[in-house]
């Protein structure tokens, strides 16, 4: 018997790292893009994780116990008292990149735990895999908000603040963002951890760029219900100006933003972490094509357009 799950990557809209400290942020999914895990019951002995895309194939337990995959297998083995382990094969693929801001660790991690969940027979709902993932994704990201792992679990538009209830959006009317990836992949942890450095050397100053952020995220929200999507451009170039503030920005990020914008989108701005990793664009339907080409006109290693709905 072979398991499949699949999870979807995802975009920040607004709110990226102001949503580490308390304010809200909006996510949605990306469906193109997705994360795909096979579990399988193997006649080898031991439990082993073929990984084509980053070229591994090897038995757990000769992987370091911090290894990103090993540590969902380990962790989900030990939440359900799995003993003796069971012979398996594991297959992951994902065509999201990594590092880009499009949560591709997270979609690995609940794909890969709804898998062994069907697999290994288990029962776990929604909100145990979300906490789930969120502990996986604090094991590597320092101190994660858990939006990454939130959009990606329930596959639906999130308006997110850390530790509340899960809140999603409607989307009034629908919009169309152009993706743009800068293909220079940035962890995460690092452009979180030098925020929370600017922070600490002036809080004051800071809480209340951050306020600022989590203002702009209430009012996207509030347009995007409304079916006023094309209030968001300007939102989106706030946002990123806020964000050059925090020195998330990068110069390749900036010059894909200037690309967008002379093309004729509406607003763009970073998304996720920054540093490197992918950029959004509000664009009319009609001249998706337009900025795309502009964008790897600009140097983008890829582009993807995305209707939210
Ligand atoms: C990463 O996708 C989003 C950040 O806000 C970090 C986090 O929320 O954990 C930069």
């Amino acid at each position: 018997m072979t398991s499949r799950s699949t999870s979807p990557g995802k975009i920040i809209l607004f709110g990226e790292h102001v949503v580490v400290y308390g304010r809200p942020a909006l996510a949605v999914p990306v469906t193109q893009v997705h994360a795909d895990v096979e579990v399988s019951d193997s006649s080898r002995a031991g439990i082993w994780i073929n990984a084509p895309d980053v070229n591994l194939h090897a038995e757990l337990n000769t992987l370091p116990s911090d290894h990103p995959l090993a540590s969902v297998i380990h962790n989900f083995l030990f939440l359900w008292r799995v003993s003796p382990f069971p012979n398996l094969e594991i297959t992951i693929t994902s065509t999201i990149p990594v590092a880009s801001g499009l949560g591709s660790g997270a979609a690995v991690t609940v794909a890969l735990t709804r898998a062994l969940v069907s697999h290994l027979d288990r029962l776990m709902t929604d909100e145990e895999i979300n906490g789930f993932a969120y502990e996986i994704e604090k094991l590597h990201h320092g101190t994660p908000s858990g939006i990454d792992n939130t959009v990606v679990t329930y596959a639906t538009p999130v308006y997110f603040i850390k530790g509340k209830p899960i809140e999603t959006f409607k989307v009034g009317t629908p919009f169309t963002i152009v993706i743009s990836d800068t293909g220079i992949s940035a962890p995460t942890k690092e452009s979180v951890g030098d925020v929370r450095k600017l922070w600490e050397a002036d809080i004051p100053k800071w809480e209340s760029v951050f306020d600022r952020v989590g203002k702009i995220a209430e009012e996207a929200r509030k347009n995007i219900e409304s079916g006023k999507w094309e209030l968001l451009g300007k939102l989106m170039d706030q946002n990123h100006t806020l964000l050059q503030e925090m020195t998330v920005s990068s110069p390749e990020l900036d010059r894909l933003v200037s690309a967008a914008r002379n093309a004729g989108a509406m607003g763009a701005k970073l998304s996720g972490g920054g540093r490197g990793g992918n950029m959004i664009a509000l664009v009319e339907p009609e001249r998706a094509e337009e900025v795309s080409s502009a964008l790897m006109a600009a140097g983008a290693k890829r582009t993807l357009i995305t209707t939210v709905s």
